[in-house]
């Protein structure tokens, strides 16, 4: 079956910019808008990325195995300043990196002016507080690759971020509260749609007041001409908190009977569903088969989790905490910074 980048990327534990970078590598055309993480795969493709990741970790294993054996033996020590890398991806990232000057750690921003004089291994390990023209020549740390895509994440990747959240008919409608709340503090701006069923657990007005904006109940509102097209390209991520099983089949299944449902059809971004329910729903053939078929369509599904449930019940359906939710609305956010 058709493989997304997204999830792709998640199944084999990389990040989407990294599929890119492998389809580049392995000639996989790239004018089918790969760079898109939406955009469906080959199996051919997907075979062949799969391959290339495998072949990456073990030569990534292997190099890690001879630093461990003889690590004198290697052409520059760990990074101990850093320590969060082998020397052996030191020495080529480093290499790779001289003339970046996107140093991360203060002691490296310090010495972005600094002469080019050749550090020898000690000096990676001494302190830097500061820099004087004395200390040039001792001081030159260079920071990994991999500190340095940390940082230059963005450190609010939700700052003006237009969300959709999709509220649904389960109890846990009142989470989605908190989850708008958290979003706001984030810095995004949601807007709130809900369903016919959810606005009987959850008045709109509390998501009005919390979002600061009009809430989304009906297709029929005298406000908007299409709205679920207009609701739909208003934003990348939509994360739909709580999903009811009801949804979710209807999601699956392309079904667009009410608002809800018909701008899930019409969105074109990271969707995200946070699955609330009773255990017998949720363990179901058809509510999993449903999941799978979300997942398999590039959809990320988060939870859900175990515990007591409304209907008094302990098992699998709770909705995650809202701050779960937004760790994968922050994760989505990231992933559509670095390819867009
Ligand atoms: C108090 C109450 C709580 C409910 N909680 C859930 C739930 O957590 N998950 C679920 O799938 N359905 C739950 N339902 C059933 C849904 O509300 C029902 O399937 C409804 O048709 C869902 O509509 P929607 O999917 O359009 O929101 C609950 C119903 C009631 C009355």
């Amino acid at each position: 079956m058709p493989e997304r980048i997204f999830s792709l990327a998640r199944r084999l534990r990389v990040d989407t910019m990294e599929i890119v970078d492998a389809c580049q590598v392995l000639g996989i055309r790239t004018d089918r808008k790969l760079t898109t993480s939406l955009t469906a795969m080959k199996d051919s493709e997907v075979a062949l990325i799969e391959e290339f990741f495998a072949k990456k970790r073990a030569e990534e294993a292997e190099a890690e195995n001879t630093e461990s054996v003889a690590p004198e033996l290697q052409s520059e020590p760990a990074n101990e300043s850093v320590g969060l890398e082998t020397s052996a991806q030191n020495v080529e990232e480093d290499e790779e990196d001289e003339d970046n000057g996107a140093e991360t750690s203060v002691e490296a921003q310090n010495n972005d002016e600094e002469s080019d004089e050749p550090e020898t291994p000690n000096e990676r390990v001494v302190e830097q507080p500061r820099v004087t023209p004395v200390d040039k020549e001792v001081e030159k740390p260079r920071a990994s690759k991999r500190v340095r895509a940390k940082t230059t994440e963005p450190d609010e990747p939700l700052r003006d971020c237009e969300i959709l959240i999709g509220v649904c008919g389960g109890i846990a409608a009142y989470k989605a509260v908190e989850l708008t709340s958290l979003l706001v503090k984030a810095g995004a701006k949601p807007t709130v749609v809900m369903t016919e069923a959810a606005t009987r657990l959850v008045a709109p007005r509390t998501f009005e007041a919390i979002s600061n904006r009009p809430v989304a109940t009906s297709m029929w509102s005298d406000n908007m001409a299409h709205p679920h097209i207009e609701l739909a390209r208003q934003a990348k991520i939509f994360c739909v908190a709580p999903t009811t099983a009801n949804v979710m089949a209807k999601a699956a299944c392309g079904l667009a009977d009410d608002l809800m449902t018909s701008t899930i059809l019409a969105f074109d971004g990271a969707l995200i569903f946070a699955p609330a329910m009773n255990s017998v729903m949720w363990n179901k053939p058809a509510t999993q088969r449903n999941r799978a078929t979300l997942e398999a369509d590039g959809a990320t599904i988060v939870g859900p989790e175990s515990g007591r449930l409304s209907c008094g019940e302990e098992g699998v359906g709770r909705m995650v905490e809202p701050n779960e939710i937004l760790r994968a609305i922050e994760q989505a956010a990231r992933e559509l910074a670095k390819i867009a």
